[in-house]
């Protein structure tokens, strides 16, 4: 055995198994909106499961929030890898989640399990100078082990999701049509901005999803469409996520909303998605 094998085998020890640099460079996509129940969960794993399957792209769905919503959609709770917790990692020095990633029942669809104390780590990482950047350390190796990698962040903008937000190459904010929804958006936009001119000057957004669309009220979607398009422009995705029983069943089921019913309104929107994000990220598919 030569000395670099033996370099190689430590290296290894040390840091784990699996963490080898690869030969990928991911784009990184924060799903996020300062509102709760718009279809952040939703997106992250109907996007991932279009991404995977149809596009055929090697992707890494991370969970930042500490409800766990990511796993329980993937009926996995074995998702952990390696004893340790995703809080923990961005506690850590020279950690990288590539090390507790995790492979899902779908081909190429690996994932980041969160865990309950991600509270605690938020309150822990609040006293540290640069806690913005434990997300985009801790990608590092990771991002070079997938094609994207898309972070469904809590329903606020705390640590947590600052940190996704500094992590991430684009954003991705889904809004339901309520003005309580859309209210949240420019929150979200703002703080956008904020990053852009400060931590991650790279940061843009990739779009506004509008989920859970009743396209059974077409005088009230047309209304709110009008000005949302005043409002928000170019910043519109062309795919629009109706409302699908199919969804919520899925869910419950621990299923992607894909492979529980492939022919359902909700599959085939957000297969229309996975298309869109594709052409916009330049993915090669
Ligand atoms: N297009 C849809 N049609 C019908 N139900 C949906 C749709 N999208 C999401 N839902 C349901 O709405 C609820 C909230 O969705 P989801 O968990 O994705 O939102 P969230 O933004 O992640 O919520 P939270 O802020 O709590 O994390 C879930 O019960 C989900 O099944
Ligand atoms: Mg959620």
């Amino acid at each position: 055995m030569s000395m670099l094998d033996t370099f190689a085998d430590l290296k290894r020890l040390v840091r784990g198994p699996g963490i080898e640099p690869g030969h990928r460079r991911a784009r990184v996509v924060a799903v996020a909106a300062r509102k709760g129940g718009v279809g952040k969960t939703t997106t992250t794993v109907s996007l991932g499961t279009a991404l995977s399957v149809l596009s055929r792209q090697r992707v890494l769905l991370v969970d930042m929030d500490a409800q766990g919503h990511v796993a329980q959609s993937l009926s996995r709770d074995e998702l952990h890898r390696g004893g340790e917790t995703l809080g923990a990692l961005l506690l850590g020095k020279n950690r990288d989640l590539q090390e507790i990633a995790a492979p899902t029942a779908i081909d190429g669809l690996w994932t980041v399990a969160s865990d309950p104390s991600l509270n605690e780590t938020e309150t822990m990482l609040s006293a540290r100078i640069g806690k913005e950047l434990c997300l985009r350390q801790a990608l590092k190796l990771a991002r070079t082990h997938y094609d994207v990698i898309l972070i469904d962040c809590p329903p606020n903008l705390g640590t947590l999701t600052v940190s996704s937000l500094v992590a991430a190459d684009q954003v991705l904010v889904p809004c339901d049509l309520s003005t309580l929804g859309l209210d949240g958006v420019d929150a979200l936009l703002e703080t956008v901005e904020t990053i852009r001119e400060t931590l991650n000057p790279s940061l843009s957004v990739l779009g506004l999803l509008r989920t859970r669309v009743d396209r059974r009220n077409q005088t009230m979607n047309q209304t709110i469409e009008e000005s949302l398009k005043a409002r928000y422009g170019h910043l519109l995705l062309d795919t629009v996520v109706g409302i699908s029983s199919a969804i919520p069943k899925a869910q419950l089921g621990g299923r992607p909303v894909q492979l529980h019913d492939a022919e359902s309104r909700g599959a085939k929107d957000y297969a229309a998605l996975g298309a869109e994000v594709s052409r916009r990220l330049g993915l090669r598919v």
